[in-house]
């Protein structure tokens, strides 16, 4: 089984507009506990393909695991087939990057299981065929994500401190929130060398104060839910509170785990799915 870590934006900046139709970005990425399981196995069936835990999504080159089992197999002329068992607890379409970091999860588990000899940095240009995040999610930890997601540099790894995700049950369409963020002319940006600097200082209360995501910016009035989850993480104590990515998911970074466990519970009794989880310094891989 290959763990598949969550991620959060501790930032989001959107620098501009590219002619590929993606958009130049600037993120502190931080990987969490919360973690899908990602069971690989090779057969001869010569195709690929995925059985989930959650019915609605496609099991075929549509689910962006299978797609990734597909680029890997190409890249190493291989023609086996593979079976993918995803078992999900990361929830999806929350900006937490549970599809990239199943994708990435299928890249080092073929690795591992042909060792077919590829570098990190092989199965990161990989994943970039795959998805932006995906980059990001083959090695995690705490990281300065520039490009399209794909030009990576470790930063200070931040200690463990207790995480509550909250994931309002809207959807929020990542192609739209781009579009209104280009509609926009004047904007806060995050501060991100002072992020990195609190990282390197290990002062995780100056870290919370300075989370910002550009796209909370570009919500509407239907979205309000989001400042209202905020609010409550940070009454419940946390040291900040932001979205991760194009959202739905709100996360508090807090100092103690009680205060995290109490405001986990008082969220979970009107959001279904809420998370007590903790920052991962290093993954294991
Ligand atoms: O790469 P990924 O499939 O995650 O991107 C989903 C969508 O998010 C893209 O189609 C694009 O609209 C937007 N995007 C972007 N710039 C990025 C990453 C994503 O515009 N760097």
């Amino acid at each position: 089984m290959e763990p598949a870590w969550a991620k959060l934006n501790l930032s989001l900046d959107v620098l501009g507009a590219r002619p590929d139709g993606f958009h130049d970005l600037r993120m502190v990425m931080q990987s969490v506990d919360l973690h899908d399981d990602v069971t690989v196995t090779l057969d001869d069936t010569g195709t690929c393909r995925a059985e989930t835990n959650r019915s609605y999504l496609p099991c075929g080159a549509d689910n962006v695991a299978v797609r990734a089992a597909q680029v890997f197999l190409s890249r190493a002329g291989l023609t086996c087939g593979v079976h993918i068992r995803l078992h999900k607890r990361i929830p999806v379409c929350a900006g937490l990057g549970g599809g990239s970091s199943d994708a990435a999860a299928v890249l080092r588990a073929l690795e591992r299981l042909t060792g077919a000899g590829f570098t990190r940095t092989q199965l990161e240009e990989m994943g970039a065929e795959i998805g932006s995040d995906v980059p990001y999610c083959v090695a995690g930890g705490t990281v300065l994500a520039e490009g399209r997601g794909e030009r990576l540099t470790p930063v200070t790894p931040m200690p463990r401190l207790p995480v509550v995700i909250c994931k309002p049950d809207f959807p929020i369409s990542t192609p739209e929130l781009f579009h209104r963020v280009d509609a926009r002319t004047s904007r806060c940006r995050p501060d991100t060398e002072g992020i990195c600097a609190a990282l390197a200082d290990g002062d995780m209360p100056r870290l919370a104060r300075r989370m910002y995501n550009v796209f909370e910016d570009v919500l509407t009035h239907r979205e309000g839910e989001i400042a209202a989850i905020k609010s409550r993480l940070l009454d419940g104590g946390a040291l900040g509170a932001v979205m991760s990515g194009t959202g739905s998911a709100v996360f508090g970074l807090f100092a103690d785990a009680d205060s995290a466990a109490y405001t986990k519970r008082r969220l979970a009794r009107d959001y279904q799915e809420c998370f007590l989880t903790e920052t991962i310094a290093r993954l294991e891989i």
